[in-house]
């Protein structure tokens, strides 16, 4: 098709035009049109190493982890590298009071200790193919999605929409379900600085953890069996262990999970000034009430860490956005972008009205949505007992109320539904709230009155009493009755991004592809959509205030720095300690600073986002240097507005991986299967 060509041929012309942005979250098979900007800022490799149809390359090593992270295999059995918080679940599963992996970490001695998580997936990415003109030629996505599935044992495949529909792709997976945890080391060096550090640089945390993923002895995918082996990859990353310095190259190959590069004002406007700030409110509110709850009782500490982990991180990542999309002025400088294409494109201009109606139109329903997604949904028991009135199969409703109550704290949850019913009631744009629910409200003397009734009638707050009793006949039965259309608008709203809501977004399939067309100086790639991508740029640091510069390297002297027992979140184990004071950092020791030490972080230019956790960080040779886990603070609004001069991307450095398996793990033999360059 004709206008397809003219809209690769302007993308290829505005890639040459702005060859030094390190912007952007490429899609590898088109890597080609990259390469000459990446190769003259340090890659050595070529288009075909990276990725590759015919040939085993670096996209064979990298997979999806559990739906929502990203991983890389390390050694040619299967051997895979993610993040601590990525693993995290996993490994909370696997621990008991009598064997808190979280706690203490975890060591298998042997293959036979390697533990199997249930539920636990990787994908491996076999091909992407774009389909943009078989759709348009009248074949069914469903067609083509089947006749992929049906390709191998394991597969998955999807059509995924690049430039708001612009662009189909096919990606087809192969899902391998028998992944196995071989090793974490200690929170208190996984999760070291915990909230307290997060979105935050300098950085301390050891945020990895080892897995392996098992396979059928003929290499295929397969559910778990004692008779499975480990998988021999196609490909697994060489290892750097030379260190990186300031202005290094450095490549992330990864599933990005969502920017929103594109969207006009409006959408800016909602992000940065409604829905970012209720939501932090809101979360504000629910977070005081666990952390008093913690603060009092060791036992809750423990179940809510990671419910506390969860919502804070969102909650300080949205109060960096605002912070950043006002420093930037994001907003003004897209209204100043938007009159100048409207004046330069008067034939297309309609396109900015067209997209601000759909906005008025959508705004009000999107927000519901979010509202009590943030509100009634962020209360604990209906959630479970709207789940037990619908749940067929008793084992299942067992299980999943085991996990849950495991978890739950009724005080807790009392507490956060009479200020999230209130909330609700005080925020919900006008004629929202559902009639049955003002009525139940009203019957009882308000909001928080009627949150007091639901607790003290309720015998849903223990698991006897959901396994045992009758859900359906509860007092909650009731309360989820009351707000069953707020969940039916939920669904009918629960698209990626208020900018994703269809009436909204067949209007930016136009409006993208004409700024395409006008703006050659763009790099366009498509926003992440949880699709493999290759971002690339440097080690480097940056200002970060009048005067103070923030160096790329972080090291165990920082560590030790802010080693403190009494602070949990600081509290490293005492084999930390011991070799810090022993400086026995056998080969993993540098000399920085005329000190001897130990590296731990760093940062990089990397445009990166949610799901790029747990991605391989490479050097220009594609040798692995890191794993991916965070951003800075000044970096928290890159989802909507990339700052080259700003942004980084956290990195834990590969070496102190090492040195934790090794000195600190006592697993010194994992390195044995591994490619030490
Ligand atoms: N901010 C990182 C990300 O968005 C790490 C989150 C996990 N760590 C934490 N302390 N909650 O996922
Ligand atoms: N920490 C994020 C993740 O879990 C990465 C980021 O948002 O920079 O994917």
């Amino acid at each position: 098709m004709i206008k397809r060509t003219l809209l690769l041929a302007l993308l290829t012309v505005a890639v040459g035009a702005t060859a030094v942005a390190d912007k952007g979250m490429w899609l590898p098979s088109l890597i080609s049109s990259r390469i000459k900007d990446m190769r003259s800022k340090g890659f050595r490799l070529t288009a075909e190493d990276i990725y590759s149809i015919n040939k085993a390359s670096l996209k064979d090593a990298v997979v999806l982890f559990d739906g929502g992270c990203t991983g890389e295999i390390v050694s040619p059995e299967g051997l895979l590298l993610t993040n601590h918080h990525c693993g995290y679940d996993a490994i909370q599963a696997l621990s008991s009071v009598d064997h808190d992996y979280l706690t203490d970490g975890y060591w298998a001695k042997s293959r036979s200790g390697e533990l199997p998580c249930k539920g636990l997936q990787v994908a491996i990415l076999v091909r992407m193919e774009d389909i943009t003109d078989r759709l348009a030629g009248g074949e069914s996505a469903e067609a083509i999605v089947a006749a992929a599935k049906a390709e191998g044992k394991g597969y998955a495949a999807a059509v995924e929409q690049m430039y708001y529909g612009n662009e189909q792709y096919l990606f087809v997976y192969r899902v391998f379900d028998d992944v196995r945890l071989v090793g974490t080391p200690p929170s208190s060096i996984g999760k070291f600085g915990g909230d307290t550090d997060n979105w935050i640089w300098p950085r301390h945390t050891g945020d990895f953890s080892v897995f392996r993923i098992y396979a059928s002895p003929d290499n295929e995918p397969a559910a778990y069996s004692k008779a499975n082996v480990p998988y021999r990859p196609a490909r697994h990353f060489e290892i750097s262990t030379r260190g990186v310095g300031e202005g290094d190259f450095t490549m992330i190959y990864g599933f990005p999970g969502n920017t929103q590069e594109y969207i006009t004002s409006d959408a800016v406007d909602y992000i940065a000034n409604l829905s970012d700030p209720v939501k932090i409110a809101l979360r504000t509110e629910r977070l005081d009430i666990i952390r008093e709850a913690q603060q009092r009782d060791a036992k809750v500490r423990i179940q809510y860490a990671a419910k506390h982990a969860t919502i804070a991180n969102a909650w300080k990542k949205w109060q960096g956005e605002v912070l950043g999309i006002r420093r930037l002025g994001t907003l003004d400088k897209k209204r100043a972008y938007e009159a100048r294409f409207a004046a330069e494109n008067p034939s297309q201009a309609f396109l900015l009205d067209s997209l601000h109606a759909a906005y008025e139109r959508n705004i009000t329903g999107y927000y519901l949505r979010e509202l009590f997604n943030e509100t009634l949904r962020a209360i604990e028991m209906p959630q479970m007992v709207r789940f037990a009135m619908a749940a067929r199969d008793h084992e299942r409703k067992r299980t999943v109320a085991a996990e849950f109550y495991k978890n739950y704290d009724a005080g807790i949850d009392r507490a956060i539904a009479r200020r999230m019913m209130s909330e609700f009631v005080r925020l919900a744009p006008e004629g929202t709230v559902p009639d049955a629910l003002s009525a139940l409200f009203a019957a009882h003397g308000g909001a928080e009155a009627y949150a007091d009734y639901l607790y003290d009638n309720s015998s849903m707050t223990t698991f006897d009493g959901l396994v045992g009793g009758d859900a359906s006949a509860d007092a909650a039965a009731e309360f989820v009755a009351a707000v069953e259309p707020l969940y039916e608008h939920a669904s009918r709203y629960a698209y990626r991004n208020l900018s994703n809501v269809p009436d909204i977004e067949r209007w930016y399939r136009p409006y993208v592809k004409a700024l395409m067309e006008w703006d050659r100086e763009r790099a366009f790639f498509p926003d992440a959509n949880l699709t493999l991508r290759v971002a690339y740029g440097k080690v480097a640091g940056y200002e970060y205030a009048d005067g103070e510069y923030h160096r790329p390297q972080t090291t165990l002297e920082g560590i030790i720095a802010k080693d403190n027992p009494d602070i949990y979140d600081y509290d490293i184990p005492q084999s930390l300690r011991d070799v810090y004071s022993s400086k026995q950092y056998g080969r993993w020791g540098i000399d920085l600073d005329s000190r001897r030490t130990v590296p731990v972080c760093f940062i990089a230019t990397n445009h990166t986002t949610g799901g790029n956790s747990g991605s391989p960080v490479l050097n220009g040779r594609g040798e692995l240097i890191g794993i991916n886990f965070d951003r800075t603070w000044l970096s928290t609004m890159s989802d909507v507005e990339f700052d080259e001069d700003m942004c980084r991307n956290i990195i834990v450095d590969i070496r102190y991986v090492l040195f934790v398996i090794d000195r600190i793990g006592g697993a010194g033999y994992l390195l044995d299967e591994m490619r030490l360059k």
